[in-house]
């Protein structure tokens, strides 16, 4: 078991170092513009070790980026910001796959940029409330559809 743990795995035309998949994790560590940090490329690489990593979901447009300092993917400066981060594993050897996470209606547009709507397959509200960088907790809105 464990050597074919630490084994090379092919994925497609990749070849892993290992069958080890790093889960993705939000860690809410880009800005509150949602721009990528260097604080991220950094936590990246530390684990590129992991025969492939998954990033943390990250919102592919503005009004998918309901979340407090979650990155997105959707500016140059953001795409940027994730080259330094895959560089910087692939420095290491590591892989690395992003994860594209639209927040849907749990979400809200205190979190995200100036314009920014709530969007959802229905107009019904999430039960319950979300973190706020600058309101603390909200009741979830009702989406636009
Ligand atoms: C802090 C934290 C952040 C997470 N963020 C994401 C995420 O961005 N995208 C996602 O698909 N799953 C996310 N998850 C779920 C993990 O990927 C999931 O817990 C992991 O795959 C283990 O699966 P299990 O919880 O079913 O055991 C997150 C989990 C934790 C603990």
């Amino acid at each position: 078991m464990a050597n074919k743990l630490f084994s090379k795995a092919v994925l497609g035309n990749l070849t892993l170092e290992n069958h080890i998949v790093m889960a993705p994790m939000t860690r809410n560590r880009a800005t509150t513009d949602h721009a990528v940090t260097p604080i991220m490329a950094t936590y990246y690489a530390q684990r590129a070790s992991a025969g492939l990593i998954i990033t943390e979901g990250i919102a592919p447009s503005p009004n998918g980026n309901g979340y407090a300092r979650v990155p997105g993917l959707y500016t140059k400066a953001q795409i940027a910001g994730w080259k330094d981060v895959t560089d910087a594993v692939h420095a290491k050897g590591g892989k690395i796959f992003a994860q594209l996470m639209h927040t849907g209606r749990v979400s809200h547009v205190t979190n995200m940029h100036e314009g920014g709507e709530v969007i959802a397959p229905s107009a019904i509200a999430a039960a319950g409330q979300i973190y706020t960088d600058t309101e603390g907790m909200l009741e979830q809105p009702t989406p636009a559809r």
